[in-house]
Formats: structure tokens, C-alpha cells, sequence
């Protein structure tokens, strides 16, 4: 299969890109990224030369008309992971993320419905988030499954609700092969860290304190990124057109319950007490609009196309945490200059 990747220079795309060249050796697969500041090529500067053979990538935004249109036409699968993610940037510059998010979905389905035109035989996956449910209670034993009407409450999760709604209209309307993806709270190497465990843990690793927003109480329902590009393999493979799979570990954790495993993680590896480190703990003013909580049912990913995660959280954030302290060159380049300046403008005097 030859497959546009969109983003696949960002941390859940390279994983992705990683996994169909390791597990599929007749897969081809086109990388279009436009290099924002969390697209970074060095997530897949080393891959093996029989791989990079059947890699290639264009530099290019996922708004351009033309250039989308050329590699759609080109592909027999999109796999569209490209977005702004991150949702303390969303409130700060809302604008940016409806441009990327919703127009950049809005430009790949209008390429796929003309490039493709009626063929069922082509695929397109759109990477959705679980934020697009809006927030349970901490005391609502619920958890959102597919059906579950959507809410979002924060400028991110609004744009993605945008793109998942104009996705599945593409697919009443047109008939367009689409699948869309809920996921949950990934985790792993090469995640760029603004995010809450690699930021935590690069703090951890300095010895610098660890902002956490408000009371920490906030739940997150976490998955290894590499659990994730097997669940969304099995969509693109297997998913039924016009169906959505929440994809998730069943993994749900406190803000505060993470973050003390990261110190205690950390303080283990440098041989010290754990309780040491745990005053490098810092409530600081919560995000605006934060959801409380995120839970997944999974079930219909599970039931209908066999997942199972492998990757246990403790492990895993363990193996994480290695990566980091085994990368010290990607995480140097990665907090240089405008991270700093990011930085500062999120968490000085906050
Ligand atoms: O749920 C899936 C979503 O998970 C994805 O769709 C998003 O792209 C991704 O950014 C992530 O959104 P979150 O807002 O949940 O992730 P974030 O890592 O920013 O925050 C996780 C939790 O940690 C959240 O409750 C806010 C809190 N937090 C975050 C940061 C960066 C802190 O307490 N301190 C921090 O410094």
C-alpha cells in the first residue's frame, strides 16, 4: 500500500511511520509535514537503509490545494496525523489551530473525494482526539464510548470536533472510505515536551520544580504511543468506512498520581530517596476551561478489531524516561531558543 502520512514528522506520526516500514515491507510511505515546531526530522533520521528506501518526505502545509492534491493522488491510503495539538497554545492563538486543524482536514477529504472519486478500494484515517467529548466529573463512573454526542470546550478539541464532523459528512455525502480516531493521552519517546510527562520528566531530570495546573485531581486516561500506531494499523486495515474507534489502555490516572511516578522513577535511577524529590512538586494557576476528566470505553476497538495494549503504564513511562536520559542531543535541540521563550511565557509567575 502506498500511504500518505500527514505530520509524520511530529512524535505520534514518526511512531506510526516506524511501524508500518518495520511491519509491512510492502508498504510505501509518503511523509507530509510541514515542519512547525514540533515537527522535527531527527523522529526519523534513523531509520534502517532497506526502510528509508520506501520513506520519503515533502515539506509542505496540509492547507496547500495543489500540492495536497498531487500526493493524495498518488496514495491508496491518508493517514492524517498532522495538527496543532497542544491545548495551552490553542488559548493562546485559537486562530492557528482552526487553520491547521479544520482546513487542513477540510483540504485532505476535498483531495480524497476528487482524487479517489467513488473508489471504496482507498482509505483515509482522520486522527480525532477523545477531548472532542468534553469532560466527565471526577465522581461519573461513565466513560465516553463512540456515541457519545460531542462537546468540546477548549479551542483545540473545538477544531478537531470541526474535522471530525466534516469527516464523517464527507462520508454521507460522497461516500468518501473515511475512519476517524479517538484517542487518549499518548506517551513515549521523541514527544516534544510540552506535553505533561516529558515536560515533567525533563524538569525531574534537572531538578527543576514541576508546574502542575490547580489542585492536580484532573484525570488523564494514558496510552503507549506504540500501543496506539497498532490500533491504528488495525483502523486503517480493518476499520469499517464512516466508523469511529475510541483508542485507549484503559489507563486512567490523576495529574498528581503521574507525576509522583515520574519523580519516584527518576529518583530511583539516581539512587536516591523518592521523597527527596517530591518537593519539586508546584501547584501553580490551573489551565482556563481545564476538563476535569477523560475515560474511554474501548470496546468496539477491542470487540470489533482485536486490540489488546501491551504496554503496561509503569513500564512504559519507565522505558520513557530512558529515552530521555539516553537522548541528551534531541532534547538539548528540542529546548533551545523558542521553547525558552515558550517557556517563560506559560509557567513564569503563573
Ligand atoms: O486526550 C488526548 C489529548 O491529550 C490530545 O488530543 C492532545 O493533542 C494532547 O495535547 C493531550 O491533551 P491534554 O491537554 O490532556 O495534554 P497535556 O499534556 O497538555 O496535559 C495533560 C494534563 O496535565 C492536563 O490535565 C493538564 C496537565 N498539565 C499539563 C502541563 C503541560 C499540568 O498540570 N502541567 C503542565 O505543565
Amino acid at each position: 500500500m502506498r500511504i500518505l502520512v500527514t505530520g509524520a514528522a511530529g512524535f505520534i506520526g514518526s511512531h506510526f511511520v516506524r511501524h508500518i516500514l518495520a511491519h509491512h515491507t510492502d508498504d510505501e510511505v509518503l511523509n507530509l509535514d510541514a515542519l512547525t515546531y514540533a515537527g522535527n526530522l531527527a523522529n526519523l533520521a534513523d531509520l534502517p537503509e532497506e526502510q528509508a528506501r520506501r520513506y520519503r518526505f515533502v515539506k509542505g502545509d496540509v492547507t496547500d490545494d495543489a500540492l495536497v492534491a498531487q500526493l493524495v493522488d498518488q496514495a491508496e491510503a491518508v493517514v492524517h496525523f498532522a495538527a496543532q495539538t497542544h491545548v495551552d497554545r490553542s488559548i493562546d492563538d485559537p486562530q492557528a489551530f482552526m487553520r491547521t486543524n479544520l482546513w487542513g482536514a477540510q483540504t485532505l477529504l476535498e483531495a480524497a473525494r476528487r482524487a479517489w472519486s467513488g473508489r471504496q478500494d482507498r482509505r483515509l484515517v482522520l486522527v480525532s482526539t477523545d477531548e472532542v467529548y468534553g469532560a466527565l466529573e471526577l465522581d461519573d463512573p461513565r466513560r465516553f464510548d463512540e456515541d457519545w454526542p460531542l462537546a468540546p470546550r477548549s479551542p483545540y478539541s473545538a477544531s478537531k470536533a470541526a474535522a471530525d464532523h466534516l469527516a464523517l459528512a464527507y462520508y454521507h455525502t460522497y461516500g468518501l472510505p473515511v475512519m476517524i480516531t479517538r484517542s487518549c493521552n499518548n506517551y513515549g519517546p521523541n514527544q516534544f515536551p510540552e506535553k505533561l510527562i516529558p515536560l515533567m520528566i525533563l524538569n525531574a531530570l534537572a531538578g527543576r520544580e514541576l508546574p502542575l495546573y490547580g489542585d492536580g485531581r484532573h484525570v488523564r486516561d494514558w496510552i503507549h504511543v506504540s500501543d496506539n500506531c497498532r490500533a491504528h494499523d488495525l483502523v486503517l486495515r480493518g476499520g469499517a468506512p464512516g466508523r469511529v474507534y475510541n483508542v485507549g489502555a484503559d489507563s486512567q490516572r490523576s495529574n498528581l498520581e503521574v507525576v509522583r511516578l515520574v519523580l519516584a522513577l527518576v529518583a530511583e535511577r539516581a539512587g536516591r530517596p523518592p521523597q527527596e524529590m517530591m518537593g519539586l512538586i508546584k501547584h501553580v494557576n490551573d489551565r482556563p476551561g481545564h476538563d476535569r476528566r477523560y475515560a474511554l470505553d474501548t470496546s468496539r476497538l477491542v470487540q470489533e478489531l482485536g486490540f489488546a495494549p501491551r504496554v503496561n503504564f509503569k513500564d512504559g513511562l519507565a522505558d520513557t524516561i530512558g529515552w530521555y536520559v539516553d537522548n541528551p542531543e534531541w532534547c538539548r535541540a528540542v529546548t533551545s531558543g523558542a521553547y525558552r521563550e515558550y517557556y517563560q511565557k506559560m509557567y513564569d509567575g503563573r
